[in-house]
């Protein structure tokens, strides 16, 4: 593989990790822990897991005797800047723990597992992807582990390989599946402990006690540089509306962090349109007033955020989007046979009244790609929706009107941009390449210490990194019962935008300020290598929930 220059710089970084970590270590358990909610199902469903302490690293006066180790690990779901530091720092924890342990990668992510598709990761392989992105060392998936035909699957290879602990590197629902592993694999005394680590650039996946996924600081980080760079450009020809979608599936976190970084003009927040019971219309006209008011100072100009899961938090088009489902699904035949000219009428004359009326509100591009892009279970792709587009074609039409009412006077020409898979293999910023190198040592340490079914933890995050607490938080402790594909289930909580949290009271403080006036920021690119203050930095959101 040929390498960059920054690329070669950068393989010899090494992580700094939390003091407590780099000698002995011995375990200190706190008190019994309790799931968030839902306390007597939970423990009814984890009888074997529920109520274990949480455990905190200290230093110990000497290792003590210790055998060697074999360990698995797998990549779930999607890629996050740190995830080889994670697998590096495990790989260097357990080879601590002695130089005979051994590490094996699961290829492509839990599917690997249970095809007993596999790598034995060595020091040669494990060299070649230190502080570098991406998952690509050994590949990620998205396949759920949930059965227990893939469990005991998945069982047999770790028998054959003499894998004594897994690693699971993923989001909110691999770490749900992870508490399920090891749980089951206890509850049959496999033998075989199972580690979680919180991964995610949505940022959606924190507590009380996991304090940010890795990853989110890095994407964002690469989402704000060129979002600064549009606002640079936008504010010297003065003649563009940027519309910018920003990835996260269902959380704000990214589109508020980036906001927090770069000062759009406007930046909407999903969880605040919820909250309020907005409509599309509310969120068109508020984008509206404001180039208008931009417009009447001379300002023909700007930039509007808009998180990647939008449209599945306006009530309205929930509602709608719920409907059109079950109406093609029940008609798919006939639908089929309508040309295509006729199809958008064929939808409007069978959806009931309120839903009518927002479907022919819709720009044709969109109506189109709500009835035609369905996955295989039959139901809309909301990713694929161009809400940028959306919201950009509405403020036109929006704009036109209120130019007849004398309302609005100046020119409005829209740019669209989606950023998302730019930011999520990028190198990871110096706080991603410590924290995740820190929850793979850690992630060894908690092996050592025997335990199953807890998550890596590394907290204190607004501290150096030599100062960070690293310890362990029982899976089971993050969870409460929810529903999902109509029966109850026990799953992490999801871990919104709170509008009650500092992040977002920042960002509300200050919004009607950055609305009107140009008030951009322009974060720049990640610095690897120059004073603390520019490279070290967490994330605003970080720093301003933990202050
Ligand atoms: P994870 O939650 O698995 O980390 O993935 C997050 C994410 O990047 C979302 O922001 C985005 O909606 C989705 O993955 C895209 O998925 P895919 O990689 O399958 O296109």
């Amino acid at each position: 593989m040929k390498k960059s220059a920054l690329q070669k710089a950068r393989a010899a970084y090494q992580p700094k990790l939390p003091i407590v970590l780099t000698g002995a270590v011995k375990a200190v358990e706190g008190k019994a822990t309790n799931s968030v909610a839902d306390q007597e199902d939970i423990k009814n469903l984890f009888p074997n897991t529920y109520g274990l302490p949480e455990i905190q690293f200290e230093k110990a006066a000497s290792a003590g005797k210790t055998e060697p180790v074999n360990v698995g690990v797998i990549l779930s779901g999607g890629q996050a800047p740190g995830g080889h530091n994670v697998i590096s720092g495990l790989f260097d924890g357990i080879k601590k723990v002695h130089r005979d342990s051994r590490l094996y990668g699961f290829l492509m992510g839990p599917g690997g597992f249970v095809d007993h598709q596999y790598v034995e990761l060595t020091a040669e392989i494990i060299d070649e992807y230190r502080n570098t992105g991406g998952f690509d060392i050994i590949g990620s998936g998205r396949t759920k582990l949930e059965t227990k035909a893939q469990f005991d699957k998945g069982l047999e290879i770790l028998k054959e390989l003499n894998i004594k602990a897994l690693v699971i590197i993923g989001g909110d629902d691999s770490n749900t599946n992870a508490a399920i592993l090891a749980e089951y694999y206890k509850e049959i005394n496999a033998g075989v402990q199972v580690i979680g680590c919180p991964k995610t650039i949505d940022g959606d996946l924190k507590n009380e006690v996991i304090e940010t996924s890795f990853g989110f600081d890095t994407a964002t980080k690469v989402y704000s540089e060129v979002i600064g760079n549009i606002q640079r450009d936008c504010n010297s020809s003065k003649k563009y509306w940027h519309f910018i979608k920003l990835m996260g599936r269902s959380a704000s976190h990214i589109a508020l962090e980036c906001a927090l970084q770069c000062q759009p003009n406007v930046c909407i927040i999903s969880e605040e349109v919820e909250a309020k019971k907005q409509t599309l219309n509310d969120i068109v006209n508020s984008i509206a007033d404001v180039v208008a008011a931009r417009a009447a100072n001379g300002n023909n100009f700007g930039t509007v955020l808009i998180p990647e899961g939008l449209i599945e938090f306006i009530p309205a088009m929930k509602a709608l989007i719920a409907e059109l489902n079950d109406l093609l699904a029940a008609n798919a035949e006939e639908f089929a046979k309508v040309d295509r000219q006729n199809q958008l009428t064929w939808i409007a004359e069978r959806l009931s009244d309120d839903n009518t009326a927002i479907f022919t509100s819709l720009p044709e591009g969109v109506a189109r790609q709500l009835c035609l892009d369905r996955d295989p279970h039959g139901n809309v792709q909301v990713s694929l929706i161009e809400t940028e587009k959306l919201l950009g074609e509405m403020v036109a039409r929006r704009l036109n009107e209120m130019k007849s009412e004398g309302r609005y006077v100046g020119k409005f020409a829209s740019l669209y941009h989606f950023f998302g898979y730019e930011g999520r293999c990028a190198d990871p910023s110096n706080f991603d390449a410590d924290y995740c190198y820190a929850l793979g040592f850690n992630a060894a340490c908690l092996i050592n210490s025997g335990v199953t079914g807890y998550m890596s933890s590394v907290r204190g995050l607004t501290k150096p990194s030599v100062q960070w607490i690293a310890g362990g938080i029982p899976i089971t402790m993050m969870m409460n019962m929810e529903r999902r594909h109509g029966a109850m289930k026990p799953v992490i909580q999801k871990a919104l935008v709170s509008l009650d949290g500092a992040p977002f009271k920042k960002f509300a403080s200050k919004r009607d300020g950055w609305a009107i006036n140009t008030d951009f920021v322009y974060p720049g690119p990640i610095q690897y290598f120059g004073p603390a203050e520019v490279c070290d930095q967490p994330s605003l959101t970080l720093q301003y929930e933990h202050r």
